[in-house]
């Protein structure tokens, strides 16, 4: 195991629902280190270009249309097997089967309001953490 950065993003329904002290909680106490966070509303262009990944989905309107449906908490994480542990703690996109105890199985609704977003590998993260984050504002260790 190593040291990594994964990107999270606390979606528009987690944010309405007044939860983003208990999620950030749930990667303090499971050893991820916030080492930079902000408040976005995000435009439908930077939305559409964060998911560009998406782009020939069926639900990559709806995805858009939902996440910039109000302000996102967008934050780097850092740890131990960080990109793993993330998406150990969010479980599966579809909070329907996500598992118990899973940040998605006690906050979201639908697999579009599903509560969080975590970088799905170590390339993918340094792209998303590199696209809301310049290198000088974020701050590891610390
Ligand atoms: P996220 O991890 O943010 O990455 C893309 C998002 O698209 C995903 O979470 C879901 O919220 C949303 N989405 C909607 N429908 C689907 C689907 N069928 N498969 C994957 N993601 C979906």
């Amino acid at each position: 195991m190593a040291i990594e950065r994964t990107l999270s993003i606390i979606k528009p329904d987690a944010v309405a629902k007044n939860v983003i002290g208990k999620i950030y909680s749930r990667f303090e106490t499971n050893g991820l280190k916030i080492i930079a966070s902000k408040m976005v509303w995000l435009s439908a262009q930077e939305a559409g270009e964060f998911y560009a990944v998406h782009k020939e989905r069926p639900f990559y309107k709806d995805l858009v249309a939902f996440m910039t449906s109000g302000p996102v908490m967008i934050q780097a994480l850092e740890g131990e097997d960080a990109i793993a542990k993330n998406r150990d703690l969010m479980g599966a996109t579809d909070p329907k089967k996500a598992e118990a105890g899973t940040i998605r199985a006690d906050f979201a609704t639908s697999i579009d309001a599903n509560a969080v977003h975590g970088s799905d590998g170590p390339d993918t993260a340094k792209v998303e953490i590199g696209f809301f984050f310049p290198g000088m504002n974020v701050y590891s260790g610390r």
